[in-house]
């Protein structure tokens, strides 16, 4: 009989299902390096790559929070700090091959225009821009090398998709990952990279807690951010962890140069 599933092909990544896949780890063997691990998104993303079979590099500043992570089998870890370039090409210099580059690291300053110092527009612009800018161009190669790779970096709903008030240099600086995002893909599709970035709406993590805090009115604050969730609630995040390891697994080898909106209808 012949039969429906058929094998993917690695060179045009054809994928599609085998029974044996069924008891598999969606990533089983793939190497994925990433940035922002400590805590958050990153977190719940490196756990779930992890259970899922993949090796792990999870790196981060915050070397203490990182090593909890060292608990979990198929993850290893390593302070980076992805703004300084020569941290990040030694990373790269020690990685034989790499599958997946998961760029997170991110800030959110809190104002408009006006609030805005310089000094707040360059710190945000060279964590959340150009930090991805001198990942990509580290790692990039090796994939090119094996003509296989897969990108994907963390933008947000606040950006060219949605105007959102006192965002102004975040919202800017995720606007730019999108954009580089689409940048990417174009480049290097006919060379098997492919490159996606991810789009959340308001994720409760330990930095948007402290940023309620930092509020004059934590608890006005704390119902200011739930009252614009339409589904009354915030993403967890275990919920983008999900939505990451589609992308980062063949599930999604169609799927390329395209922002993944996960925001409970926030920008509806
Ligand atoms: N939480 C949200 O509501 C939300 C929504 C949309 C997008 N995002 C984006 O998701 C990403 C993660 O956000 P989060 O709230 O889950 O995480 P978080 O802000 O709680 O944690 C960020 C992590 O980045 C690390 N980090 C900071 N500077 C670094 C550097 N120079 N090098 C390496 N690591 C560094 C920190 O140590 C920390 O562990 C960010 O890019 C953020 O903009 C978050």
């Amino acid at each position: 009989m012949t039969h429906m599933f058929v094998k993917q092909d690695v060179r045009t990544k054809l994928f599609t299902f085998q029974p044996s896949q069924c008891i598999m780890g969606r990533l089983d063997g793939k190497v994925i390096v990433m940035s922002a691990a400590a805590q958050g998104i990153g977190r719940a993303a490196a756990i779930a790559f992890a259970k899922e079979g993949a090796q792990v590099t999870a790196t981060d500043i915050n070397g203490e929070k990182l090593k909890e992570l060292e608990s979990y089998s198929g993850i290893k870890t390593k302070v980076v700090d992805v703004s300084k370039r020569e941290q990040v090409e030694a990373l790269a210099k020690e990685m034989d091959h790499i599958d997946v580059l998961f760029n997170v690291a991110g800030f959110v300053h809190h104002g408009s225009i006006l609030d805005c110092e310089e000094k707040d527009w360059d710190f945000t612009m060279n964590l959340n821009v150009r930090s991805m800018y001198l990942m990509i161009k580290a790692f990039l190669p090796k994939m090119l090398a094996r003509k296989s790779g897969n990108i994907i970096n963390m933008a947000s709903v606040a950006s060219s998709i949605k105007g959102v008030p006192n965002r102004c240099v975040y919202s800017t600086s995720k606007a730019a990952v999108i954009g580089l995002t689409k940048s990417v893909a174009a480049d290097f599709i006919d060379q098997g990279i492919r490159c996606n970035c991810v789009c959340p709406g308001t994720v409760d993590t330990p930095s948007l807690r402290d940023r309620i805090q930092a509020r004059p009115d934590p608890e006005q604050a704390l119902k200011d951010f739930l009252a614009r969730q339409k589904t009354g609630r915030m993403c967890t995040a275990e919920e983008v962890a999900h939505l990451c390891v589609y992308l980062a697994s063949d599930e999604s080898a169609y799927v390329t140069g395209t922002e993944h909106i996960i925001d409970g209808g926030w920008r509806l």
